[in-house]
């Protein structure tokens, strides 16, 4: 007994939640919040937060850390590196990604991955990618997965490897509502991208821009339409990955205004970066290539405005690194990439063969936090419900995203008034370069706390590998149809 009512109290901070703003101290026992209030009772330990704003810790619910390949290859993102990123970065909890290869069931796809994860320093669940919907995988190995706490799937309506057609999709989506489980899809239209990628290298035109080319804001509308409207025949709730743009956020809100449990994710990339990033000497614009493309510059303000407005709710990184220095500039099958490994004259990969994805677990919030609120964007509890409180609710992550006792303490003290540039050498990721190399920020997490244990101060990890915890995700409302099928014969169910 330490004669302590608190293991650590985080004493004099300004407090962020989805809901308020308000002064207040955090006692902690047993890594839980157990009390709110001013002037309580000393802790075994005592953290100053006096200057600082305490927000939930961040929840990414859209990471890929150490995907295994179907070649036996593994992705360089660690979940050692990846998860000391997430915690420098003001991220206490993540999402990633168990695979599916076409012609394997779930169990060979993912050979040890799930005690690969147990090298974690933050919390971590999964999000289970179908690409080989088989009466094997959906009758039997979907059921088994949730029950062990698995409660979402990833499909893919585009890559080469991955993507499903719409019969699939629909076979999916019905699955995930007999078995209480939600739905995560990335909308491109693979065979819209395939013609352009065609057409494009027709013409020579190779350059890592005509990624952008290749798959315009159309492509991706059409496909959040069409998988809404599929969603919606099966009355399956579903999140829409990495909204990119208006056109795309506005079917996503007009199906809202029917009543369709749909929502929106977008990401950093796509509120700061555009084509011009795609473009820059010594083949630069790979390291902005990710799908969907990135958009022309006004675009950005456009998707802030549908943050506004509550379309696109939750901002994850889609941290999916691939360094520039190797795999960037290799050609190669790319497990993201569409059209084959087309080489250009210099030796480098066309602009289709170039592996898809950016890094970003650990500039996130930093990057949202002074995009968001430090230029007067977003208030302090929006950037809560952007960073973390949402995603504990889509996702059913009980006890994290909040500062109610009871809660898992999970913090991140933020200096609103540290201006920071960020750089590359300074990230704690495996890859070699970040897209916000020298960016300027303001607002920056110099601790995090997670369930109850310092395990970032000022830049430094502490957190140990093997620290983090699987978080099972079990039955929730959220996830449950609205009870709406067409003339009210759920062909689901039937
Ligand atoms: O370009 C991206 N987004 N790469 C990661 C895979 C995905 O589509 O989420
Ligand atoms: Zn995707
Ligand atoms: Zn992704």
């Amino acid at each position: 007994m330490s004669g302590f009512d608190f293991d650590l109290v985080v004493r004099g901070g300004t407090l962020a939640t989805a809901a308020e703003v308000l002064e207040a101290d955090i006692g902690i026992k047993d890594g839980v919040i157990t009390a709110l209030g001013r002037n309580l009772p000393r802790g075994a330990e005592e953290i100053s937060a006096k200057g600082y704003i305490v927000t939930p810790g961040g929840i990414d619910p859209h990471t890929h850390i150490e995907e295994i390949g179907q070649d036996g290859s593994v992705a360089e993102e660690s979940f050692s590196s990846g998860s000391a990123a997430a915690l420098a970065g003001g991220t206490t909890s993540f999402i990633c990604f168990l695979p599916q290869w076409k012609g394997h069931t779930l169990a060979a796809s993912a050979p040890g991955y799930e005690a690969r994860a147990k090298a974690s320093r933050a919390d971590y669940s999964f999000h289970q990618i179908i690409t080989d919907p088989t009466p094997e995988v959906l009758e039997k190995e979907v059921p088994a997965l949730v029950a062990r706490g698995i409660r979402s799937l990833k499909v893919f309506l585009t890559y080469d490897p991955l993507r499903l057609d719409d019969a699939q999709l629909l076979q999916v989506l019905a699955t995930a509502k007999k078995n209480g489980a939600f739905v995560t899809i990335h909308c491109e239209n693979y065979d819209a991208i395939g013609w352009r990628i065609d057409a494009l290298l027709k013409a020579g035109l190779t350059d890592p821009l005509m990624h952008a080319w290749s798959r315009p804001p159309v492509v991706e509308r059409e496909a959040t339409h069409r998988a809404i409207a599929l969603a919606e025949l099966v009355d399956q709730p579903v999140q829409i990955f990495h909204v990119s743009c208006e056109e795309a956020a506005a079917e996503i809100a007009r199906a809202r205004r029917r009543g369709v449990k749909v929502w929106g994710e977008t990401c950093p990339q796509y509120l700061t970066h555009s084509h011009d990033d795609l473009q820059g000497p010594d083949f630069a614009g790979a390291k902005a290539v990710c799908s969907p493309a990135l958009r022309e510059k006004g675009e950005n303000e456009r998707v802030w405005a549908r943050i506004l407005d509550g379309t696109l709710d939750i901002v994850s990184s889609d941290h999916c690194g691939f360094s520039f220095a190797t795999a960037k500039q290799a050609v190669g099958a790319s497990p993201y990439g569409v059209g084959g490994a087309v080489s250009r004259p210099d030796g480098r990969p066309a602009f289709n063969a170039i592996p898809n994805g950016v890094p970003g677990i650990e500039t996130r919030l930093p990057v949202l936090f002074s995009e968001g609120v430090s230029k007067g964007r977003i208030d302090l509890p929006t950037f809560v419900k952007l960073s973390s409180a949402n995603a504990a609710k889509l996702f059913n992550l009980p006890g994290k995203g909040s500062l109610m006792p009871g809660a898992d303490a999970d913090l991140v003290l933020w200096n609103p008034d540290a201006e920071r540039v960020i750089e590359n050498v300074a990230l704690h990721h495996a890859i070699d370069y970040t897209p916000w190399e020298g960016f300027a920020v303001k607002g920056w997490p110099e601790v995090t706390i997670r369930r109850g244990q310092v395990a970032m101060r000022h830049g430094e990890v502490i957190a140990e590998e093997g620290t983090g915890r699987f978080l099972a995700r079990g039955p929730y409302a959220l996830a449950k149809p609205r009870g709406v099928v067409p003339d009210g014969f759920d062909a689901a169910l039937a």
